[in-house]
């Protein structure tokens, strides 16, 4: 790699990110279904109809796991925690070695010196939760904060940083809206709800670890790129209007305690009656700004209803995802977030990565990671307060709606045997990272 830590301020994190799902193995340890278990039983969502039953059996291996991130040279571990194996139910009953699990994983990492970072959801809502409507349901702020509260009283005396809820556009608008993940819905009002609702649930869940007397806690939204497709105004007010949906609706609530215009012309009918008088808890200060970047997208607008938008292939290298490669997006909008909605707050890229078929010899990840942390540096030559970066992912595990073979790992995992084999992108990051 040409970049290595004395490139970055000494404080600077470099950390590796995962999430429960799609590593540990969801059938193990008496965890209860999701509604990815329900998604992926139901033909045609994923492929080859597989889910995280066992996954990369993390659930078994995370000593030996995080003895690769020790041995990598990682300052920090960013991992989920399952809200079904901690409350199989979503509410009630709780599953000790659920608990139990996350209290080991912890120690584990402290013993290796590593830094847990936690989220507390990842995308895998318990069944019951999502039969009450999931996040479409209002309740879902006042059943995550209590969910919260059972997690972090266990180990939020030993977390280094928590995010309630990973990437909120996910769980909402990609979920709810395009159905490409669970609950694989098509219906604007849920969406609308699930928006609102998501972001409710984060502000509930930070005021829940205030109380218990914790610090460091942030929130992580992935953001895309637009690009309008042309040069015509209209391209122009269609690419402006999936940033707004996609970037600025999740970073205006939490951090300006508003939505963007252009988003309420679509949405406003579908939302939560008194939705503005939600924002005090949705904006309630946050200590960290996380954000995942992977691509960039050629907007044009769409001959159909609101939002009337579609997406045009672009001429970048690809990614094994089809993903096109814009680390220059990246310096972007870590200088646009900073300007437009964080200020002084330190912001971390809290995932970014990308699937190769390359197995071993994986050069196109070491350039991809190359390139983005250079627009890292471009940011913070530009004052932008970037504490840390973190890659997706450990290991190559379950992709989602994708499955087993899109692989994002700095470690191969053999899905017969699940052996680990560190990639060339592993051994470059730990000469990266070595300290003399
Ligand atoms: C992000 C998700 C993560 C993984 C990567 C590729 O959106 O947070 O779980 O799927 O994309």
């Amino acid at each position: 790699m040409k970049h290595k830590r004395t490139d970055f301020p000494p404080d600077f994190q470099f950390g590796v990110a995962t999430s429960a799902y799609q590593i540990e193995g969801h059938a193990q340890g008496a965890a209860g279904t999701t509604h990815w278990d329900s998604f992926a039983a139901t033909p045609g969502n994923v492929a080859n109809a597989e889910n995280g039953d066992i996954a990369c059996d993390h659930y078994n291996r995370f000593e030996q796991d995080f003895d690769l991130i020790r041995d990598a040279g990682f300052d920090c571990y960013r991992f989920s925690t399952s809200w079904a194996r901690v409350l199989p139910e979503g509410r009630g009953t709780i599953n000790q070695q659920g608990l139990d699990f996350y209290d080991r994983l912890t120690d584990a990492l402290l013993e290796r010196g590593i830094k847990p970072c936690a989220t507390l959801y990842h995308w895998e809502l318990p069944s019951p939760l999502a039969d009450l409507g999931g996040w479409r349901n209002r309740d879902i702020a006042e059943w995550f904060a209590d969910f919260t509260e059972i997690v972090m009283g266990r180990i939020g005396d030993r977390m280094f940083s928590v995010a309630p809820i990973n990437e909120p556009w996910c769980v909402s608008w990609l979920s709810h809206f395009e159905g490409h993940h669970a609950p694989g819905l098509r219906d604007i009002r849920a969406t609308a709800r699930a928006m609102h609702h998501v972001l409710l649930a984060h502000g509930r869940a930070i005021e829940t670890m205030r109380g218990l007397g914790m610090s460091n806690l942030g929130a992580v939204f992935n953001l895309e790129w637009a690009e309008p497709a042309d040069d015509s105004n209209e391209a122009r007010i269609a690419a402006e209007l999936y940033d707004g949906i996609y970037n600025r609706f999740f970073l205006g609530g939490v951090f300006d305690k508003s939505y963007p215009g252009n988003v309420l012309d679509g949405l406003e009918p579908h939302l939560p009656t008194n939705w503005q008088d939600d924002f005090d808890t949705i904006g309630t200060p946050v200590d960290w700004c996380g954000l995942n970047y992977y691509t960039r997208k050629l907007i044009t607008r769409a001959d159909a209803p609101w939002p009337g938008l579609k997406e045009v292939p672009g001429p970048l290298p690809k990614t094994q995802m089809g993903w096109e490669v814009d680390p220059a997006a990246l310096s972007r909008f870590l200088i646009r977030t900073a300007r437009d909605h964080t200020g002084d707050l330190p912001i971390y890229v809290t995932e970014n990565g990308m699937a190769s078929p390359e197995r071993h010899h994986d050069t196109d990840r070491i350039g991809y990671l190359d390139q983005h942390l250079a627009e890292v540096r471009r940011a913070l030559d530009q004052g932008v307060p970037i504490k840390g970066y973190f890659v997706w992912s450990l290991l190559d595990n379950y992709e989602w709606a994708l499955g087993y073979e899109k692989r994002f790992g700095l470690v191969d995992v053999d899905f017969e045997t699940l052996e680990r084999t560190p990639k060339a992108s592993y051994h470059a990051l730990q000469a990266a990272l070595a300290r003399d």
